[in-house]
């Protein structure tokens, strides 16, 4: 059972990489020119992640994918997680996606207790609730059916008319601005275009969540461009939650919250600037890169710990696993 409080804090499971408790200092968080989230009593998470542990066992070896992640996200929010190869990223994704279960920890979505679920309706969550796409855009659609029928495909057991599916499924097509190519087979189209099918095809049963893992890892950097566009635009839309797992940094400097997975953990976010935001619709790629974006926040976690980059303790000289916290002039300091 992985350790629900500071008391029972288990040695195992403490990370590899430095890591001291600190206290969090008021002015950490007092950059006025971010976007705040709601305070916590107003908050409308639709996802909360509490202490999810996941332990993969092949033969004799043990992998710990997620070391008691803590997350949470509100209805509506545009978020990006990044984090190197290994990191977690895609299992966390798959968990939310209620594909992969945790071996430890919750998580809720809207409420409900995911894992608590019958298997029935872990099923039908799956169906319904959750639209993912994937790096790979054959993983997201029938080859044999053109980009319409993929569309309508998800639709076929809902109590719909042929008319009703098809104009949902063109209505869909259209606002991804991809209906010209709705007779067209995937073959047929460019990876863009493919997952631009591959979005519409996700969103095709209202989902809550959208969930998209690498979905512009395999094409060119302007074909990118358009696919976050439209992730953006359909967030602004229709107010759907999406979750993007992304290398793709240029992707992430235009969403509100980026996420920094490393070992299992989140160690740090990033929150978009106010006046970033606002300049966002009006700036190239170009004078975006020139613009910093976003204000990068350590997490402090429940059991009050936060992980510091190897480069900080470089930075800071730190070579061993003993350092001094001091509380100076309302700041933590930390050194060897
Ligand atoms: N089915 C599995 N069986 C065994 N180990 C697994 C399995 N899936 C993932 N892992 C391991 O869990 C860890 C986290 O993997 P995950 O796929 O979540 O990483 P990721 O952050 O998505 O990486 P990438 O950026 O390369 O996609 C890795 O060490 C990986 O080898
Ligand atoms: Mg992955």
């Amino acid at each position: 059972m992985y350790p629900q409080n500071n008391n029972e804090m288990n040695n195992e499971y403490v990370n590899n990489e430095a890591e001291a408790p600190v206290y969090a200092a008021e002015e950490n968080y007092a950059a006025d020119e971010v976007t705040e989230g709601a305070p916590e009593a107003e908050k409308d998470n639709i996802l909360v992640c509490d202490g999810l542990v996941k332990i993969y066992k092949t033969d004799d070896v043990e992998v710990l994918a997620l070391q008691g992640l803590e997350l949470e996200i509100e209805r509506g929010e545009l978020v990006a997680i990044i984090g190197k190869s290994g990191s977690g990223k895609s299992t966390l994704l798959n968990m939310i996606g209620g594909l992969e279960k945790p071996t430890a920890g919750r998580l809720y979505v809207d409420g409900n207790d995911l894992f608590a679920m019958s298997e029935k309706g872990l099923v039908e969550y799956r169906r319904k609730s959750v639209g993912f796409v994937w790096q790979n855009s054959g993983q997201n659609l029938f080859p044999y059916f053109t980009a319409l029928q993929n569309v309508e495909a998800p639709l076929y057991f809902d109590h719909m008319s042929q008319k009703e599916r098809r104009a949902k499924a063109m209505g869909l097509l259209k606002m991804i601005g991809i209906d010209h190519r709705a007779n067209s087979y995937p073959a047929q189209m460019s990876g863009g275009e493919q997952q631009r099918v591959a979005i519409a095809v996700a969103l095709a049963h209202d989902p809550k969540i959208l969930l998209a893992d690498e979905p512009t890892g395999a094409v060119d950097s302007k074909t990118s461009n358009m696919i976050q566009d439209i992730f953006r635009k359909i967030n602004e839309e229709i107010g759907i939650t999406i979750i993007i797992v992304t290398h793709d940094l240029s992707l992430a400097n235009k969403v509100s919250r980026v996420i920094m997975i490393s070992d299992g953990k989140i160690s740090t976010e990033k929150i978009m600037k106010e006046k970033y935001r606002q300049q966002l619709d009006n700036m190239t790629t170009e004078s975006l890169a020139a613009v910093e974006s976003h204000e990068e926040y350590s997490i402090l976690d429940k059991a009050r710990r936060v992980q510091i980059s190897q480069d900080a303790l470089d930075m800071a000289g730190i070579d061993s696993n003993k350092v001094r916290v001091e509380v100076k002039d309302g700041k933590i300091i930390i050194s060897k």
